[in-house]
């Protein structure tokens, strides 16, 4: 049931504190986490392989991965997969991330690199799905079920479960003492709290802004940010049917800026690990772009004499980083659920969409 909400993607999004606090209680002492960060220190590569919201989730990990652990894992969208599969041998190890864990395109990825010799880690919000019988070693999401078609706190979720691997891994590889290690688990435990906030922050200000959301929308970070861009990005096509493209910030001068005109709609995700985002937002603000930059209060950005920038403030996040996809995420999901209300689409079932695709 909607348990009083009028979709089931609102009743989903006001759920994810719970779903996150669920996720880090029921993982963060798991021995689980433990071998699958050995595994991921003695492995030769490190690959994950995920589809749409779950590839996002994945690019959050590489990104936290390599800076509290030191270790690059390359995040492979799960169709691109067999194209590279030639370079997988049985020294790599396979992280393969799907909430609903019947992905067609992942479980043919984690066939493929299994007969390859690969190990394989399943990352699923469901017991007992394919990909968790295909796995060697399993690790849970606790989001709950999830009936609307967008990911939303099965994101989240995974994002929880991702940086509690990529912290332990992080302790494993001796880069985070024993004492950072537990200073960032102490921050992501205020998580829930933390959420709560950001969805009361965000909510009117996505109202604020669906009216003017249409035609076409640039999405825009670097880093971490760069992930959060992509995930904005895709919530908004698919159920507010406006076209927005996500990249990394700084590639906007190859290309893509000249598209920008005056009005046109870009939004900045400013994180901690690259406040340069904010000469992008300066450069675009200088073309006539309508520019929004969504940040945490408390990130300092250099954006003097540009009072056409509209600064979005959400929740502090005291320049911990592992805090920033809560506190930039829902705006954007937010942002996609009022515009498809306000126009008369159903935000449950977009068009074309299923929640599981399990065809090729
Ligand atoms: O169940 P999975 O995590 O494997 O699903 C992957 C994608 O199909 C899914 O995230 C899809 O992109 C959602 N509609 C995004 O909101």
């Amino acid at each position: 049931s909607k348990g009083g909400y009028p979709h089931f993607m609102i009743k989903e999004i006001y759920e994810q504190p719970q779903a996150v606090r669920d996720t880090y209680e029921g993982n963060v002492e798991d021995p689980a986490l433990g071998r699958v960060s050995s595994a991921i220190l003695s492995a030769n590569k490190v690959i994950v392989v995920a589809a749409g919201t779950s590839y996002h989730a994945g690019l959050v990990f590489s990104s936290l991965l390599a800076r509290r652990a030191g270790i690059l894992a390359h995040t492979i969208i799960s169709s691109e997969l067999p194209y590279l599969v030639d370079s997988i041998d049985g020294g790599d190890l396979v992280i393969a991330v799907s909430q609903s864990g019947e992905t067609y395109d992942t479980l043919e990825a984690v066939r493929k690199a299994k007969e390859r010799g690969a190990a394989v880690v399943g990352v699923t919000n469901v017991l007992g799905s394919a990909l968790d019988r295909e796995s060697q070693l399993r690790l849970y999401t606790r989001a709950g079920p999830e009936i609307g078609v967008a990911a939303t706190k099965t994101f989240l979720s995974q994002v929880m479960l991702l940086e509690l691997l990529s912290i332990r891994a992080g302790e494993a590889s001796g880069r985070l003492r024993p004492s950072e290690a537990n200073e960032l688990l102490r921050a992501l435990r205020e998580v829930p709290q933390v959420l709560a906030n950001t969805l009361e922050a965000s909510d009117p200000v996505a109202t604020a802004l669906s009216k003017g959301l249409s035609g076409s929308a640039y999405i825009l970070g670097r880093g971490l940010g760069a992930a959060i861009a992509r995930e904005g990005a895709l919530k908004v096509k698919e159920i507010a049917y406006v076209h927005a493209e996500a990249y990394p910030a700084g590639e906007s001068k190859h290309g893509p800026i000249a598209l920008v005109e005056r009005g046109f709609p870009v939004f900045i995700v400013a994180t901690s690990d690259a406040r340069e985002v904010a000469g992008n937002a300066v450069e675009m603000a200088a073309r006539g772009a309508r520019v929004y930059v969504v940040k945490p209060a408390d990130l300092g950005l250099e954006l003097e004499g540009r009072e056409s920038i509209t600064r979005i403030d959400m929740p502090p996040s005291s320049g911990v980083l592992e805090l920033e996809p809560f506190i930039l995420t829902p705006l954007f999901q937010l942002l996609s659920y009022r515009v498809a209300v306000s126009r008369g689409y159903n935000p449950d079932k977009p068009r074309n969409l299923a929640k599981t695709v399990t065809v090729e």
